[in-house]
């Protein structure tokens, strides 16, 4: 197979002045794209601002023979990002919401300003992004959207709350974007990276962060994004280290019970069991079995109540 390219297509990459943002960028304009850098050039806690970051890709870009153009705005200002993309190349193919900050504190510790510029960043640039690119990716029936979650947002991490919350709504706003694209050939996925770039230097040793480019990241986004891509969308990969699996929901066999006076909290425990069976597990994408579950709840017979009943171990109800 041919090495994918992009000629044409133009690519705007969220925080490109440096990390995976600046590995996507010199990437696909190496591979014939359009790029728009867009960095606010801020800290990685989201302070100050500065032309600086993208204007360096932008000329390491056009060093090497490719076609790109700045924008210093913050993606709170979406609208003033894709407008870039616009002006200068007419059209907009392909988004990666990629800029981000970290505020890593404490729960006990945080304030509301930690708080509220991740959420800022994280969801709202996103979505102001997004939003700004939709109509064009619908009028011309084609867009490729990558979004960035994190492993915290889909597990946790300490000291990241603000973080792991703005991160896995990146998730759930992929799914739906995927869900509402799909008719229009607007293919969205979600990518949880790991890679070395200023955001990890503080929290990895330097052994571990040699093998994890931002390079490696690079490849599984490309295939994403490929007009060769038609069905693959609303989907959640991992990918750092040459390491790329995708992550998907997962539903224990669960209990069926019957509604009313007999569903008590004895009567689930009885069933705890089954609630947490994931030897026969299914993989939801939706809410679509849930009428047919409604309709067998209510041909069961009364719930049996729960006497002595043990929840993880620990008697839980008598
Ligand atoms: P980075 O700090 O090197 O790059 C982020 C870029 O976004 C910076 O150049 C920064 O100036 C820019 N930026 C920040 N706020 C902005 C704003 N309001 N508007 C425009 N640009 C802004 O970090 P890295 O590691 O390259 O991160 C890229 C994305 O990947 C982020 O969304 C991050 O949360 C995510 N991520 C990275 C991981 C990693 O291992 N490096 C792990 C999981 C997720």
């Amino acid at each position: 197979m041919p090495d994918l390219r992009f000629d044409g297509q133009t690519v705007v990459v969220t925080g490109a002045g440096g990390g995976l943002g600046k590995a996507y960028a010199t990437f696909f304009a190496s591979r014939g794209a359009n790029v728009v850098v867009n960095d606010l050039g801020g800290s990685f806690k989201g302070e100050g601002k500065s032309s600086k970051a993208a204007d360096v890709v932008v000329d390491e870009i056009r060093s090497a023979g490719g076609t790109a153009i700045a924008n210093y705005d913050s993606v709170e200002n979406g609208e003033n990002i894709i407008e870039t993309a616009i002006k200068a190349f007419g059209r907009i193919d392909i988004l990666l919401n990629n800029a981000g900050i970290l505020r890593d504190v404490s729960f006990k510790n945080m304030t509301d300003a930690d708080w509220d510029l991740v959420i800022k960043v994280h969801v709202k640039g996103a979505y102001k992004c997004a939003r700004a690119a939709w109509p064009h990716f619908r009028k011309q029936k084609y867009g490729r959207v990558i979004n960035t979650t994190s492993a915290a947002g889909l597990f946790g991490s300490f000291g990241q709350c603000n973080y792991s919350a703005a991160k896995l709504s990146q998730v759930g706003f992929t799914e739906t974007l995927a869900k509402e694209g799909y008719k229009y050939n607007i293919l969205c996925n979600v990518i949880a990276p790991i890679a070395a770039s200023r955001m990890t230097q503080t929290v990895m040793p330097p052994e571990i962060l040699e093998v994890l480019k931002p390079e490696w990241v690079v490849p599984l986004v490309a295939v994403l994004v490929h007009s060769s891509n038609t069905s693959e969308s609303g989907s959640i990969f991992e990918v750092g280290g040459g390491h790329i699996a995708k992550l998907r929901w997962e539903r224990a066999r669960g209990a069926l019970l019957k509604t009313g006076q007999s569903l008590t909290p004895g009567a689930i425990l009885k069933r705890w069991t089954d609630v947490n069976d994931f030897s026969k597990p299914s993989y939801p994408d939706g809410l679509a079995d849930f009428m047919t579950l409604l309709e067998e709840a209510q041909k069961l017979g009364d719930n049996e109540p729960g006497e002595k009943l043990e929840l993880n171990g620990k008697v839980a109800l008598i």
